[in-house]
């Protein structure tokens, strides 16, 4: 059989989807008394990091321990990936030694090649095309609070980055509908649009862009932004934040959603940029949760991917 990866939410099944949230639900409810089973009792996870990680490496490897395996942290200087060696010298290594990787790049082609060449699976902990273990866990977070996923819309303003571009492919595949308020010059990437509307039209849902924040938010049931900036172009800042400004998820903005919608943020966040404290410290605010439920996807994930 071939070894799965989870490069892309594309690469996933509605069915497949369902069952992982399913699973993580009662991961989640079972505690850490999973524990006691140990499933992944004996099996190792290599964590390659080239840039920095709060969420992502924490829970997984606080997933592992809690399913009875191990994490190993390799941080940038560890590996210098393509530069010691190929991507694809390291994925052939550590194919040997451990059971799964999980790579955060720059280069989106640089976790493909890493699936390409491994024989453990592979998972996505961020490129600058995606982040899908974000995007499920913030499903995972709306579907605990909405009760359900059908019919809902999802608002997404700001910058057509990485969490974006997953968060459009996984509506599409759940058929949810999505809005989202870019400026100019910022929308998604036009392949994923793409992709992700022709699953949206499949599972009966809709996909919107607009340059209109407050037509995005309208009667919106979830509302998400992410940093105006993505790691890697910390340098495009200054610009980012003139034109970015209209895009501020406040409370003014979060008006125009439905008066018992929630707020979403993958985090990091830049209070006062792209979200302001009054909002993500608010009642409508359900960040920590989604934080919470990197957690519990991730382990679904792992026993799936893993084999237990
Ligand atoms: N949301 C998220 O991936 O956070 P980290 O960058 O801290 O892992
Ligand atoms: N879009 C952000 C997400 C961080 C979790 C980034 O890529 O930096």
């Amino acid at each position: 059989m071939n070894t799965r990866h989870l490069v892309s939410i594309a690469d996933l099944s509605r069915a497949e989807v369902e069952a992982l949230l399913a699973r993580a639900r009662n991961l989640k409810a079972e505690g850490k008394s999973g524990r006691m089973n140990a499933p992944l009792r004996g099996q190792t996870l290599a964590l390659i990091f080239e840039k920095p990680s709060l969420r992502t490496r924490v829970t997984f490897e606080a997933g592992m321990t809690q399913l009875g395996g191990h994490a190993v942290y390799l941080a940038p200087a560890d590996i210098q990936l393509g530069v010691r060696e190929t991507v694809a010298d390291v994925a052939r290594n550590l194919s040997r030694w451990v059971q799964g990787i999980a790579a955060r790049t720059y280069a989106h082609r640089a976790v493909e090649e890493l699936a390409a060449h491994a024989t453990v699976p592979v998972i996505n902990a961020l490129t600058e095309r995606e982040h899908p273990c974000q995007a499920l866990a913030d499903f995972l977070t709306i579907l605990e609070h909405k009760g359900t996923l059908a019919g809902l819309k999802l608002a997404f303003v700001g910058d057509g980055n990485n969490v974006c571009h997953s968060l459009l492919l996984l509506a599409g595949t759940l058929g949810v509908n999505m809005s989202v308020g870019h400026p100019r010059g910022y929308a998604p990437a036009e392949d994923i649009v793409a992709q992700a509307r022709q699953l949206a039209t499949a599972a009966g849902s809709t996909i919107e862009l607009t340059n209109d924040p407050q037509a995005a938010v309208a009667e919106a049931d979830a509302v998400y932004t992410d940093v105006w900036a993505s790691m890697g172009q910390e340098d495009t800042l200054e610009e980012r934040r003139r034109v970015f400004q209209p895009y501020q998820l406040n409370a003014q903005l979060l008006r125009q959603a439905k008066p018992e919608a929630i707020v979403l943020h993958c985090l990091p966040a830049h209070r006062g940029e792209e979200i302001t404290d009054e909002v993500i410290d608010g009642p409508q605010s359900v960040v920590l949760d989604e934080a919470e439920n990197r957690l519990h996807i991730q382990k679904a994930l792992l026993l799936w991917l893993l084999g237990a």
